[in-house]
């Protein structure tokens, strides 16, 4: 049993808007998707890492990746194009792993901080439950209901919502039939595009299954978000 994991860094990072893909951004002197890869070529056990990148940055991916290939490493690792949407990419990157990877982890590039431990939390609980699993923390603000002016209804139960993150881990057959079906059955109407691979399964019919999420898995989406991170990073510690 062997781990495979779809590093997704294809989005064009528009929120952000640092004038390219947010995967390519430097935190501290260092690159998200370098970040995400040093952290997954450091699992134990091994396995394959494809990462998904805009075309017209497969070179450039290749030369950041190169100072994770050393001879004595049992990861291996790949590049391959993305889509436009970020399940298309997802497909892609799946598509793209050895047979021999039976569990598969997603990630986003965007969560560059993510620590090891909750890799291998989410692909302990796939082997234990063969189901999917992600990572979800409790809502601790208090939420609101509001109309198109901002006018509040009502307060919504927070005690039944989660805020969920990655690395999303899933059976490998389970993941990709989700995804073909996706490609294949036409959407409800008025469904939005699935924004993470639990959604994905679900519609398959699938269940998906909780494990503890990590405040440190945080998402770099707009400019404020760096600010967080580089805050999470210093307060690591050297
Ligand atoms: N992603 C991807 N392919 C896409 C869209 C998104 O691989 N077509 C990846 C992003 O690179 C990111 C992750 O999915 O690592 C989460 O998506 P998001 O935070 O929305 O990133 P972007 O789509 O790049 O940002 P934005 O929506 O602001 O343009
Ligand atoms: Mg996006």
């Amino acid at each position: 049993a062997r781990l495979g994991v779809v590093l997704v860094a294809a989005g064009r990072g528009e929120r952000l808007g640092a004038g390219k893909p947010k995967a390519f951004v430097e935190l501290a002197g260092e690159t998200l998707i370098e970040r995400c890869a040093r952290t997954i070529t450091s699992l134990p056990g091994g396995g394959h890492l494809v990462v998904v990148v805009p075309e017209e940055l497969a070179g450039e991916t290749l030369a950041l990746l190169a100072q994770f290939t050393d001879a004595g490493s049992l990861w291996e690792l790949s590049v391959t194009p993305g889509g436009r949407e970020r399940h298309e990419s997802v497909r892609f990157g799946v598509d793209a792993l050895p047979e021999y990877a039976d569990v598969v982890l997603v990630h986003d590039a965007a969560r560059p901080l993510t620590p090891a431990a909750l890799f291998e939390r989410v692909a302990t609980e796939v082997r234990r439950t063969a189901a999917s699993v992600i990572p979800a923390l409790p809502v601790v603000d208090t939420l609101k209901r509001v109309d198109a002016n901002g006018v509040v209804h009502e307060t919504v139960d927070r005690a039944p919502l989660v805020a969920v993150q990655t690395p999303q881990g899933f059976p490998r057959e389970l993941l990709a039939a989700a995804h073909d079906r996706l490609g294949s059955v036409s959407a409800p109407v008025g469904a939005e595009q699935p924004t993470d691979d639990a959604e994905v399964v679900q519609r398959a019919g699938g269940t998906v299954l909780t494990v503890p999420g990590e405040a440190l898995a945080h998402k770099l989406t707009t400019p404020g978000d760096l600010t967080l991170l580089l805050a999470l990073l210093n307060a690591q510690g050297p």
